[in-house]
């Protein structure tokens, strides 16, 4: 008998879902008109697998008596209750390291977006403004330009070496100062939003990040700042980000993730300043297989009695 496994959304691409069709009997959630109804015909399922957004609360977990893994296709972990998980003693796995390059690329693309006007130039020939004879403003270099990074894991890394070809100068913000990375420490993160032309938001979400880019930091990036968050919206105070942009107080900001998805505030969305797009840092086929494909070798190893290969952090709780 194949173990029983929940699966929250259709992971792509296809050979993803057919590797887990072939070892699992999976109930597939997306498809159930009635979520309620099939967590209830799960009741024996003893996998889960979700992403880094839809998380595992402890209602889900709870809902889920013979639970005893759960495999994350994603990286960030606070869409979990890990603290409910290891009181049930289930193991979690989660994506760390094959999503590093996809997530690093699309913070560099939005800054290109959001500093060359790609996407307002692309609504520029489209509505018929340059055909009717109108120029585009012009947009801004990021080359010798400084660059903060609120959190400097191996996303923010990888980012800061990707703009190293463009001269940058890299600053970092954590709660202490990391060995051997090349970037300088600012023990203060709005220190280190004056100090910046561009801030990238690459640290995890949770309680310990909620509201740290708040009215202060945005005021200190300024009215020439570029705002890039590719972590979690919750880092960012969502309104105060709003009445910066609004005010003038902040230039711009490129977004791949909000407080509330998939749902985007509308005054965001009419915007000039501001490009967003849908939470598709680790969207492609490539970061995605790669993903797909440690979610289901955690599960295999788990229900071949070894060890998780990529364990979520879990000492502490
Ligand atoms: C992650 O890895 O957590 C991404 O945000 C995908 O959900």
């Amino acid at each position: 008998m194949k173990p029983e496994v929940v699966v929250l959304s259709r992971l792509g691409p296809p050979e993803v879902m057919e590797a887990l069709k072939a070892s699992y009997q999976l109930h597939c959630l997306w498809e159930a008109s009635d979520r309620k109804a099939a967590l209830m015909a799960a009741s024996s399922a003893r996998g889960l697998v979700t992403t880094g957004s839809l998380g595992a609360d402890a209602a889900l977990i709870d809902a889920l008596p013979a639970l005893e893994v759960i495999s994350i296709n994603g990286v960030g972990l606070d869409a979990v209750d890990l603290p409910a998980a290891k009181a049930r003693g289930i193991a979690v796995g989660y994506t760390p390291g094959v999503l590093t390059e996809g997530v690093a690329d699309m913070a560099v693309a939005l800054i290109l977006a959001a500093s060359r006007k790609l996407v307002q130039g692309d609504r520029f020939v489209r509505n018929g403004t340059w055909a009717s004879g109108e120029k585009l403003a012009l947009g801004w270099s990021i080359r010798g330009k400084v660059v903060g990074f609120l959190g400097f894991g191996r996303i923010g890394r990888e980012v800061a070496r990707l703009l190293s070809v463009f001269g940058i100068s890299a600053l970092y913000h954590e709660p202490e100062a990391l060995e051997g990375v090349a970037a300088d420490y600012c023990s203060d993160l709005t220190t280190m939003a004056e100090a910046s032309d561009v801030v990238v938001v690459c640290c995890a979400g949770g309680a310990a990040t909620r509201n740290l880019v708040d009215a202060s930091v945005l005021r200190a990036l300024g009215p020439k700042g570029l705002l890039v968050n590719i972590a979690r919206g919750s880092v960012v105070c969502e309104p105060d980000l709003i009445a910066a942009l609004q005010a003038g107080h902040l230039g711009g900001a490129a977004l791949d993730v909000f407080a509330d998805e998939p749902q985007v505030p509308a005054a965001l969305q009419v915007m000039e300043n501001v490009v967003l797009t849908p939470h598709i840092a680790s969207a492609t086929a490539e970061t995605r297989l790669a993903m797909g494909r440690l979610v289901v070798e955690n599960l295999a190893a788990y229900f071949s009695g070894k060890p998780l290969l990529t364990p979520a952090p879990m000492d502490g709780l």
